[in-house]
C-alpha cells in the first residue's frame, strides 16, 4: 500500500538572522499556572456516574503512567513507534531540507522527545542554529529533556512551554517567527475521535502562516490481530498502564480499588475504525473514592472505557487535512505500510 501523490512542498523561506546565545541562557522554561492534576476528581466522579462508565485517557500519564508508555513504545508488538522512527531516520534529512534556515520546531506532547532527536540533528546539519520548542503537560519531563538536548547539541535552543497544547501554541505562535514545523507525533490524533481532532488542528491551522508546516504521525487502519495484539501485549504492559489509573484514583482521590478485580481488553471495532481499551470488572463489587464521599458499584462484566486509539485509511487522512484547513502535502510510509508521517500545510484561502 503507498501513499497517494501529492504534491512536492516548496522550501520554505525564513528572514531570521544567526545568533549565539551562552549555553546557560540556551533554555527558556514557560510554566502555565495550571496544575497537571487539575481537575481529576471531578472527572473521576462524573466519568463513573455516567453510562457506561467511562474515564479519560489523558489521565494516564502520571509519572507512573509516563514511565508505562515508555515501555510500551519499546514493546515488539506496539510497531507504531517503530515505524515512525523507522520513517523519520530515512525522512529527516528530507524534511530538514525543505526548510530555509532557521526554522522552529515547536513540538506538540514531546516526552522524552528521542524521535525528535532524529529531526533536531538533521535541521543542525542542514542550519547553522536551531529552536526546539516542546510542549508538554509534565514540567519535570521537559526540563529534563530539554537539559540533555542541551548538553548534546551546542548550536540548539530550547524554549520549552509546560502547559495544555492550546496554551502553548498561542504562546509560540506569538513569541516564534515563521517557518515553524510542528510535530505531533506519535499517532496521538488517534485519541481523539474524528470530530474532535479536526476542531484541534483546525485550532493548529489558526496559528500558522503560509510557510508554516505540521508534521503529524498518523497509524493506519490494519488487520484485528496486529491492532488487537499492539494494544494488549503479552507481557502485560499495556494493562499495567491501563490499570494505573485505578492505582492513580487510589493514590490521589484515596479510593479502594481492588486491582485484582478488574482486567485490561483491547478491542478493534472496524466500523468504528478504532482500538477500544477498557478495565473489565471481573466480579460484583463496591468501590469508595474517600476524597469524593462516593461509592461505586460495578456488575460482574461491566467496563470502564478508557481510551480509544482511532486509525485512518488514506482517505480520512485527506479528510482530517480537509476539514482542518489544511491540505496533506507529503506522506512517507514504513517499509511495511503500518504507519504514515503526513507534512500538512496551510490550504490557500
Ligand atoms: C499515546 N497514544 C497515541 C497511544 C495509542 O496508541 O493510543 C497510547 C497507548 N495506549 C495503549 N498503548 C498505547
Amino acid at each position: 500500500m503507498g501513499c497517494p501523490s501529492h504534491r512536492s512542498p516548496n522550501r520554505l523561506r525564513s528572514s531570521r538572522t544567526m545568533q549565539n546565545v551562552p549555553a546557560r541562557e540556551r533554555l527558556q522554561l514557560i510554566s502555565a499556572e495550571e496544575p497537571p492534576s487539575a481537575g481529576f476528581g471531578d472527572d473521576v466522579a462524573a466519568g463513573l456516574a455516567a453510562s457506561p462508565k467511562r474515564l479519560a485517557c489523558h489521565w494516564f500519564y502520571d509519572e507512573v503512567g509516563s514511565q508505562l508508555f515508555e515501555e510500551i513504545c519499546e514493546l515488539p508488538e506496539y510497531y507504531l513507534t517503530r515505524c515512525e522512527r523507522s520513517i523519520l531516520e530515512e525522512r529527516a534529512a528530507e524534511i530538514a531540507s525543505l526548510f530555509d534556515s532557521p526554522a522552529t520546531l515547536v513540538e506538540l506532547g514531546s516526552g522524552s522527545a528521542s524521535k525528535t532527536r532524529l529531526l533536531i540533528e538533521a535541521f543542525l546539519a542542514e542550519h547553522r542554529r536551531l529552536v526546539f520548542a516542546p510542549i508538554d503537560i509534565s514540567e519535570t519531563m521537559l526540563e529534563s529533556s530539554a537539559r540533555r538536548l542541551l548538553d548534546a547539541y551546542p548550536r540548539l535552543e530550547v524554549r520549552a512551554f509546560a502547559g495544555r497544547y492550546e496554551s502553548g501554541l498561542e504562546h509560540f505562535a506569538t513569541h516564534q517567527s515563521s517557518p515553524r514545523l510542528t510535530l505531533w507525533l506519535g499517532s496521538s490524533v488517534g485519541n481523539l475521535d474524528r470530530m474532535r481532532a479536526a476542531r484541534f488542528l483546525r485550532a493548529v491551522r489558526g496559528g500558522m502562516e503560509s510557510d508554516d508546516r505540521l508534521l503529524i504521525g498518523i497509524d493506519l487502519r490494519k488487520d484485528r490481530a496486529t491492532l488487537e495484539q499492539a494494544y494488549d501485549d503479552a507481557a502485560g504492559v499495556t494493562a499495567r498502564f491501563d490499570l494505573n489509573l485505578l492505582e492513580r484514583t487510589n493514590r490521589e482521590l484515596d479510593a479502594d480499588f481492588d486491582l485484582s478485580g478488574f482486567e485490561h481488553r483491547a478491542t478493534w471495532r472496524d466500523d468504528l475504525g478504532r482500538v477500544e481499551s477498557h478495565l473489565v470488572s471481573r466480579r460484583d463489587q463496591r468501590v469508595r473514592i474517600e476524597a469524593l464521599d462516593l461509592d461505586v458499584d460495578f456488575a460482574a462484566g461491566e467496563t470502564i472505557h478508557t481510551e480509544n486509539s482511532y486509525k485512518y485509511s488514506h482517505d480520512e487522512i485527506d479528510w482530517l487535512a480537509g476539514a482542518s484547513g489544511m491540505e496533506r502535502e507529503t506522506c512517507w510510509l514504513d517499509a511495511d505500510g503500518l504507519y504514515s508521517l503526513n507534512l500538512f500545510a496551510p490550504a490557500p484561502a
